[in-house]
C-alpha cells in the first residue's frame, strides 16, 4: 500500500477512525481502500493475544503462550545478546500469531521498590534499562514486528496512575526518567512507544506536547507511531494536535467524531491529523508487507529458550561455601514456591503459560538427585499467618538434612499492576518460618521469587541467598541447574536492595499528596543515592556472585586528557582466576570531578559487558565512552554539559565493588553563558580564561583595603581577602572597598567583560 496515496483517498472520517482501535487489539479496517486491521497485543516478556473475550487486566484467558522471565530478572542478565534472541523469539511467536506490535518493553525507572509494576520494569539505573530496551526492541523487530516502548513518561508508581502528575524538574527528568527511553529509542527505532496514563508537571502524558513532539520527535528525531495507553486519552483532539496518533482501545467512535468536527470548525488543522494517519498506517503496512508466513510458534522450544534466558538471569546473592550443592547431600527443599513457582506478575503483563516446570518436578526428573531431597511446605500463600505446624515439619525435616533450601518470596496478592505496595516485608510467616529453619540447618539457603526487593532481616542468618525473581515458565529448571552448579550464575542486581523501606530515597514523597507526586529527590534515585550518601545497603546495585572469581588487571586509556567532543577507549583484562567456567559482569562507572561544581551522584553506569571465560583464562574488555558519560544536564543551555576536570572511571562488580580505576581530564568546549551585570560574583568571572588582566586591578584594590584591622575582620590574610572576593558580587565592591571603586568603573568593567565574553563566544 502507498500509504501517502491512500491518505489522499480517505474521507475525513475514515481518517478520524484511523485514529482509533476498532476493539480492544485492532485498529480498523478501511475494506474499500484496502487498509487491513492491525492486531497489537501485550508484552513484555510473552504473548497474551486475547483471541475471544479482551481486556486489558489480564482477567481473560489468552491463547496458551510462553512466558519468559519478567523485566526484573532479564535486566539483571546485563546481556544485550541474551535480550536480543529472546526478542526474536517473542517476534517469532507474533509472526506465528499475525499479531503486529508486542506491546514492550516496558522501561521505566524504579524509583521507589514499592511500584506495583517493578516487576516488569527493568531497573533504577536509566543506561541499564535503554539498553536492555535497545537489545530486546531489535531482537522482535529483527523479525518485522513492532514494539511499543512503555509507558512514556515518568510513569513510576501504580497509585492514582490515571490522575496523577509527576512533579519533576527538567535535569532529573533528562537524566534519568526520559534517558530511560532515550537511548533506546534512538538506537533501536521501536515501531511505536505508548504514552503513559499520568501527568508529568501538570500535563497529561498523552497531551504533552512538550514530550511528544518537541522531545521525542524534535529533538530525538522518532519517526514511529505514538500509541495511547488503555485509555489513557483523556482528551481526544488536543491530544492529537500533541503529537498522540493512535487511540487504543476502541472509543465506540466518539472520540473520532470530537476529531471530525474539530477538523471543521477549524480547531484542528488537517494535516495534523493526516501526519499522525500517516504514522499508524506505515506501522499497518511494515507488519504487512513482511508477514512471515511460515512462522511457527513452537511452544516447546521457546520453553526451552526461557529456560536458558532465566539461567542467565538469576543472581547468587549470598554463598558461604553451601553452593553448588553436591548430589551425595541430602537436601529439604522447603517452601510452597517450590511445588507452585511465582514466576510472574499480574496485569497486563499476565501469559497463559503452556507449562510451568518448578523446582520440584525437575529435582524428581534428576536420578542423581532425587532421592537425596525431601519436601515440607512450610507456608501457605493462602493464607497470611504464621503456620507454626508447618513450620515445626520444615523444622524437624531441615535438621536431618545436610542443607536446607528454601523458597520463599511475595505471593500474587502483595505486587501486581494496579496497585503499589504499601511495605517492603515478606509474609510474616515466611520470615519466622526462615529464622527457624536457619536456626535447624546452618547450611540454608533461600530463593527467592519477588519481582521487587524485599527486605532480610534473617539475611545474617542464613548461609545462601538466591535471586530468582519472577523468573518466566521454565525458573524451576533453571533454579536447579544453578543450586546443582550446572549453571553457574551470572545475573547481577539492575536494583539496589536498600536494608529497610525507609532508606529508599524517594521514601518521604513517593505517592505525594493526591495527585500531586513531587520527586524531591532529585537525580538522586536508587544508588546514586545510597552510594553518595555512603549509606549501607542490604545488596548493592550490580551486585551478583559467582561460583568461580576474577581478577581485574591492566586498565588502560586510550588518552589521559580529552576533549569533551572526543571519545575514550577504556580497556581492562579480565581473569578467571577459579576453577570452573564461568561470566563476568563488567561494570563502568564514571565519578565527576572532585571539585565540581554541580550537585551529582558519585558515579553512573556507563557501561557494561559480559564476557564468558573458562578457568585461567583472561580477555580484554574495551568500552568506548563519548561525551554523555561525562554530562549532566545543563538547563541554562537546555543541553547536555561537561565541566572540565578530572573524571574517576572505575571498573568493577558493583556499584559497591570498583577493582580497578583511573583518571581522565576532560576539557569543556562549551562555555556556560554568564551575562555579566552588577550581582555577578566575582569569582564566577574569575573562571573565564582571558579575564585576568581585567580583573587585576579590582583585585589588588580589594587585598590591599584595610578593613579596619584585626578587631574587625581578625586577623586577614591575603588568603581570606581572596576567598571573600570570590563570592562577593560585583556591586559589593563598592561598598566593601568604600572610596575607592566606583559604579562608573564598575559599568566600564561590565562592558569590558561583556565584550570579551561576546568574542571568545
Ligand atoms: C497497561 C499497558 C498495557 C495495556 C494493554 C494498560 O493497562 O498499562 O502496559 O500494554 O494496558 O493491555
Amino acid at each position: 500500500m502507498d500509504v501517502k496515496k491512500v491518505i489522499q483517498q480517505m474521507t475525513l472520517e475514515e481518517k478520524a477512525g484511523i485514529c482509533s482501535g476498532s476493539d480492544f487489539w485492532h485498529t480498523k479496517a478501511v475494506e474499500r481502500l484496502g487498509i487491513p486491521q492491525m492486531m497489537v497485543s501485550d508484552g513484555p516478556h510473552g504473548l497474551r493475544k486475547q483471541d475471544l473475550e479482551s481486556d486489558h487486566l489480564g482477567i481473560n484467558e489468552s491463547i496458551k503462550a510462553v512466558c519468559f522471565p519478567a523485566g526484573c530478572a532479564t535486566a539483571a542478565s546485563f546481556d544485550r545478546d541474551l535480550l536480543y534472541s529472546m526478542g526474536q523469539a517473542l517476534g517469532n511467536e507474533c509472526q506465528a500469531e499475525g499479531v503486529a506490535v508486542i506491546l514492550g518493553p516496558a522501561v521505566n525507572i524504579k524509583r521507589s521498590p514499592l511500584c506495583g509494576r517493578n516487576f516488569e520494569y527493568y531497573s533504577e539505573d536509566p543506561y541499564l534499562a535503554t539498553e536492555i530496551a535497545a537489545s530486546h526492541i531489535k531482537g522482535v523487530q529483527s523479525k518485522n514486528v513492532g514494539t511499543s516502548i512503555k509507558h512514556f513518561l515518568a510513569n513510576n508508581q501504580e497509585h492514582r496512575r490515571m490522575s496523577s502528575s509527576s512533579e519533576v524538574d527538567e535535569r532529573t527528568l533528562r537524566e534519568l526518567y526520559l534517558a530511560a527511553f532515550e537511548g533506546a529509542i534512538k538506537e533501536a527505532k521501536p515501531w511505536t512507544v505508548m504514552c503513559a496514563y499520568n501527568r508529568i508537571n501538570g500535563v497529561y502524558a498523552a497531551e504533552n506536547k512538550t514530550y511528544l513532539t518537541d522531545v521525542l520527535r524534535d529533538e530525538w528525531g522518532y519517526e514511529g507511531m505514538i500509541i495511547s495507553d488503555w485509555g489513557a486519552v483523556n482528551n481526544r483532539v488536543a491530544d492529537l494536535a500533541a503529537g498522540l496518533d493512535l487511540e487504543m482501545p476502541s472509543s465506540s467512535g466518539l472520540t473520532d467524531k470530537m476529531i471530525v468536527e474539530a477538523v471543521q470548525n477549524g480547531t484542528l488543522d488537517e494535516a495534523v491529523l493526516d501526519k499522525a494517519v500517516e504514522n499508524i498506517l506505515n506501522v499497518v503496512e511494515r507488519f504487512e508487507s513482511n508477514r512471515d508466513t511460515e512462522a511457527v510458534f513452537d511452544r516447546d522450544a521457546d520453553h526451552a529458550l526461557a529456560r536458558k534466558v532465566a539461567q542467565e538471569c538469576i543472581v547468587l546473592l549470598k554463598n558461604e561455601d553451601v553452593l553448588p550443592l553436591k548430589t551425595e547431600e541430602s537436601v529439604a527443599i522447603i517452601g510452597e514456591f517450590a511445588k507452585a513457582p511465582r514466576y510472574q506478575g499480574g496485569g497486563s503483563s499476565h501469559i497463559n503459560s503452556h507449562k510451568v516446570e518448578s523446582v520440584w518436578e525437575i529435582l524428581m526428573e534428576c536420578d542423581s538427585c532425587k532421592d537425596k531431597v525431601y519436601f515440607a511446605q512450610g507456608y501457605s500463600t493462602k493464607e497470611d499467618i504464621i503456620d507454626e505446624k508447618k513450620i515445626a515439619q520444615a523444622v524437624e525435616l531441615a535438621k536431618q538434612t545436610d542443607k536446607a533450601v528454601l523458597f520463599a518470596g511475595l505471593p500474587d496478592s502483595y505486587e501486581s499492576e494496579g496497585f503499589d505496595r504499601s511495605h517492603m516485608k515478606m509474609p510474616e510467616g515466611q520470615n519466622a518460618l526462615i529464622e527457624a529453619v536457619a536456626e535447624a540447618n546452618p547450611n540454608t539457603i533461600v530463593v527467592l521469587h519477588n519481582g521487587s526487593p524485599v527486605e532480610m532481616p534473617w539475611a545474617d542468618k542464613v548461609s545462601g541467598i538466591i535471586e530468582a525473581y519472577l523468573g518466566g515458565q521454565a525458573i524451576g529448571g533453571a533454579v536447579a541447574d544453578v543450586l546443582y552448579g550446572k549453571v553457574n550464575p551470572s545475573g547481577h542486581l539492575a536494583e539496589s536492595f536498600p536494608i529497610k523501606l525507609e532508606d529508599n530515597p524517594s521514601y518521604l514523597y513517593y505517592h505525594g499528596e493526591g495527585d500531586r507526586v513531587e520527586y524531591r529527590e532529585g537525580v538522586f534515585a536508587g544508588y546514586r543515592y545510597y552510594d553518595t550518601k555512603k549509606m549501607e545497603v542490604r545488596f548493592p546495585f550490580g551486585h551478583g556472585l559467582s561460583y568461580t572469581a576474577f581478577v581485574y588487571s591492566n586498565v588502560k586509556l586510550s588518552e589521559d586528557s580529552i576533549r569533551d567532543t572526543d571519545s575514550l577507549e577504556v580497556s581492562v583484562d579480565v581473569t578467571n582466576t577459579g576453577d570452573r567456567a564461568g561470566k563476568e559482569v563488567v561494570q563502568l562507572y564514571v565519578a565527576p570531578p572532585k571539585d565540581g561544581r554541580i550537585i551529582r551522584p558519585v558515579h553512573e553506569l556507563k557501561g557494561f559487558e559480559k564476557v564468558f571465560l573458562e578457568p585461567g583464562e583472561t580477555k580484554t574488555v574495551t568500552f568506548t565512552l563519548s561525551k554523555r558519560a561525562f554530562a549532566y544536564y545543563e538547563t541554562k543551555i537546555n543541553d547536555w554539559h561537561v565541566e572540565t576536570g578530572k573524571y574517576t572511571i572505575e571498573l568493577g562488580q558493583s556499584s559497591r565493588k570498583i577493582l580497578a580505576e583511573c583518571e581522565v581530564q576532560v576539557e569543556s568546549t562549551r562555555r556556560l553563558p554568564l551575562n555579566i551585570n552588577l550581582d555577578t560574583l566575582f569569582g564566577d568571572i574569575q573562571k573565564i580564561p582571558g579575564t585576568e588582566k581585567i580583573l587585576e586591578p579590582f583585585i589588588k584594590i580589594f587585598t590591599e583595603f584595610d578593613m579596619g584591622g584585626d578587631d574587625k575582620l581578625g586577623s586577614s590574610t591575603k588568603e581570606m581577602m581572596e576567598s571573600m572576593l570570590r563570592d562577593l558580587p560585583l556591586r559589593g565592591l563598592v561598598s566593601f572597598v568604600q572610596g575607592k571603586v566606583s559604579y562608573q568603573q564598575l559599568y566600564d568593567l561590565m562592558e569590558q567583560l561583556n565584550y570579551l565574553l561576546f568574542k571568545i563566544g
